[in-house]
């Protein structure tokens, strides 16, 4: 598609420059100044990149004031109501659904990749039980480059495609694996018969001495909390991915890069942080304490799941993630879950808040996700795991349409240097 080109002008001192202006399919267009430090020899400043645009994408699309989220094209409600999130994962890698053909061998070679080499699985003993399991992903999946060197030459097209298979079949594997040594289990291996988040659940909670078969239902809520979470735009941790993949870097270090930052509570560590607040509420009439507190400048607290930079409306996935919830619930007979309660009537009390309407703070994916998890039988340390699985083939298929673009060059930002000018260095004799 022809993307059509205009212009703007940026006047300094006198002189004037002409910028191109290049519009989208959809959404806000940009304004290209990477001419602008050649030319005028000044740099643009916006510190978080709240106005800027790092990358030309095909991917996914966002519309923050109106709630609209595509991959693809295809909005997030109908791929997570009708899709699978293998689809999902095609859809991100290839540009469109699968036909029958393409989605039998597209599964099948997920499916068959979902062993990890077994000496693999001798790292995970090199950790304190007590290891957060987020600090085993960014270990682990890092490592997978020093066991996968066939798939590490980022230049064969051929290479990248079996790493980015590799890891959307060999993430749900790690993660099992995460857990089980967290909890002191045995680790199950995959099994061929099931689909991929039938396969997840029995790696996370079958155990050797009895049967379990997943349940058909909670198999498919986890499986829609993998499509809504599978990508989301040029958020910190894609951005990381991409950042670290502009060096050349292998893509498992860049996928372990992007694990790294995922973890902070800002991005996805939000969903533990937010069943951990909802826990210290614990009950509705401790709301207004809360909600005081999230709007004192002087307290540091925030209300997480709540807010987001670029939604400005409710996050179109927290809506289906608080559907997940009652399905989840209501299947294993949780007809009253306190947490839920309180999450309910937070929401309310805070979307009729003057403070959150003004500053058009709604809930976000991660408000309504660890009641839905902590259902699953997932305990909070696994929820930004879980994240990190699901997220996996978003960061793969950004990763490789920027290798893809051969206008593609190492990311290197600069800054505005408030530092002190060059001056002597003093012997230790003469220093007072
Ligand atoms: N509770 C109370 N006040 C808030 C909140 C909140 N959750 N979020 C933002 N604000 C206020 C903030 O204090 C600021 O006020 P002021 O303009 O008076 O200084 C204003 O709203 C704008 O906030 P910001 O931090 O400048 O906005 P941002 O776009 O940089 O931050 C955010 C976005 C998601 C980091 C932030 O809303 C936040 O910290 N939320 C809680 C954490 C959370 O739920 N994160 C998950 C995001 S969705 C999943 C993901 O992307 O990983």
């Amino acid at each position: 598609m022809d993307v059509k080109v205009d212009t703007a002008q940026f006047k300094l001192d006198g002189a004037t420059y002409e910028l191109n202006v290049r519009h989208g399919t959809i959404g806000p267009s940009v304004v290209d100044i990477s001419g602008l430090y050649r030319d005028a020899k000044i740099f643009t400043y916006d510190p978080g990149y709240t106005a800027t645009a790092s990358c030309e994408s095909k991917i996914t699309y966002i519309d923050g004031d109106e709630g609209v989220l595509l991959y693809r094209g295809y909005p997030i409600e109908q791929l997570a109501e009708h899709g699978s999130f293998l689809e999902t994962c095609y859809v991100l890698l290839y540009g469109d659904l699968p036909n029958n053909a393409q989605r039998k061998e597209f599964e099948s070679a997920i499916t068959y990749h979902t062993m990890l080499h077994e000496q693999m699985s001798r790292f995970f003993s090199g950790f304190r039980r007590d290891a957060h399991p987020m600090a085993v992903m960014v270990g682990v999946v890092g490592a997978l480059s020093a066991f996968y060197h066939d798939s590490t030459d980022i230049n064969d097209p051929q290479q990248r495609e079996i790493a980015s298979r590799r890891m959307i079949a060999k993430l749900p594997t790690i993660a099992a694996m995460a857990y089980k040594y967290h909890i002191g289990q045995p680790f199950v291996y995959p099994r061929n018969d099931l689909d991929y988040a039938s396969n997840f659940l029995h790696m996370c909670f079958a155990v050797p001495c009895e049967e379990y078969k997943a349940n058909p239902v909670l198999a498919r809520a986890m499986d829609r909390i993998f499509i809504l979470h599978a990508d989301h735009e040029q958020n910190a941790s894609t951005s990381t991915v991409r950042l670290a993949g502009s060096s050349g870097a292998n893509p498992f270090a860049c996928i372990a890069a992007g694990i790294a930052c995922l973890w902070g509570p800002a991005h996805g560590g939000a969903n533990e942080a937010a069943l951990t607040m909802l826990e210290e509420i614990g009950t509705p009439d401790r709301i207004p304490e809360f909600v005081e507190r999230a709007k004192d400048k002087n307290d540091p607290f925030r209300l997480m799941g709540f807010g987001h930079r670029v939604y400005k409306n409710y996050d179109p996935r927290a809506k289906i993630m608080q559907k997940a919830a009652h399905e989840v619930l209501g299947e294993l007979g949780i007809n009253d879950d306190p947490l839920l309660d309180v999450a309910r009537e937070l929401e309310k009390v805070a979307l009729n808040d003057e403070y959150f309407i003004e500053k058009r703070l709604y809930p976000n994916i991660d408000f309504y996700s660890g009641i839905t998890l902590r259902a699953l039988g997932f305990p909070t340390s696994m929820f930004t795991v879980l994240f990190a699985l699901a997220r996996t083939v978003g960061w793969i298929a950004q990763w490789k349409e920027m290798i893809e673009d051969p206008s593609q060059k190492i990311g290197r930002p600069r800054q505005l240097y408030t530092g002190p000018v060059a001056r002597e260095y003093l012997p230790s004799s003469k220093r007072i």
